[in-house]
């Protein structure tokens, strides 16, 4: 990526970053529904997104989204079962699903059990029933996390996931976790209509400098591979992750 002019809000704390987000997603969603009648939106795992799904499900915010009728997918998964503490799904699922009413077909979970090679194939082929016709997915929202190590979704630095271009879903071996993951595609995120990173904390701050300033280098900062081929990308970050962007 390295884009010229990046779209990045910061915001002063992290409680008012997820307010900013989820008056983003609401947006987006509501455009969503008004254009197509429906929302198909991708989450990410991770802490920092926690607060988002949090806010989205308290009295304020559940109703202005029709839950009921929209599609949830998940970025990544780990190769964990779906109640275990660092299960994506469970976590998601716990913080918003549980409360704001998704019926369970239209929540699209990756199997963390099992062969993630399979696994991810099986996501795939659910991918490509869901989007019949498309070369690409055309979710309307993909929400990602930026790891202090350049990695977003499961794209870590220097693994087989980042040269990926056929595929919409890998499974993708990061040696430095001891561990597969099971991951959307830098393409399958890119034909998205909309994406939002959000990253906080100052442990993120040099990684987040080096993805907007530094050179090209995706193989170390997988996040630079994102870059929407017709759609939005917006960075919103709180002030100690954006520390040493000014
Ligand atoms: C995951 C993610 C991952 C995450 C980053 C940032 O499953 O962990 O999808 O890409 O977004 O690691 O995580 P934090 O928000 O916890 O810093």
């Amino acid at each position: 990526m390295k884009p010229s002019s990046p779209n990045v809000s910061i915001f002063d704390t992290a409680e008012k970053l997820a307010e900013a987000a989820a008056h983003k997603i609401v947006e987006i969603a509501r455009t969503a529904f008004a254009r197509s009648g429906s929302l198909s939106i991708a989450l990410s795992g991770g802490n920092t997104p926690r607060l988002t799904y949090k806010l989205l499900a308290t009295d304020g915010f559940r109703d202005c989204i029709p839950w009921q009728e929209a599609n949830v997918f998940f970025v990544d998964e780990r190769c964990v079962p779906h109640d275990h503490p660092d299960s994506n799904y469970g976590t998601i699922q716990k913080d918003l699903l549980s409360k704001v009413g998704v019926p369970s077909s239209n929540v699209h979970a990756i199997e963390g059990e099992g062969d993630p090679a399979t696994n991810a194939s099986r996501y795939e082929n659910e991918l490509r029933t869901f989007f019949s016709e498309l070369q690409w997915p055309r979710f309307d929202l993909v929400l990602l996390g930026l790891g202090a190590d350049g990695h977003t979704a499961s794209l870590f630095p220097r693994t087989t996931a980042l040269n990926e271009t056929k595929h919409w879903v890998t499974e993708n071996r990061v040696e430095k976790l001891s561990s597969a993951r099971i991951t959307l595609t830098a393409p399958a995120i890119n034909y998205a209509s909309n994406i939002i990173f959000l990253v906080s904390g100052d442990e993120k701050a040099e990684c987040l400098a080096a993805v907007f300033k530094g050179p090209r280098d995706p193989e170390n900062l997988p996040a630079q591979l994102i870059q929407p081929v017709n759609g939005s990308l917006i960075w919103l970050v709180d002030r100690p992750a954006a520390s040493q962007l000014i």
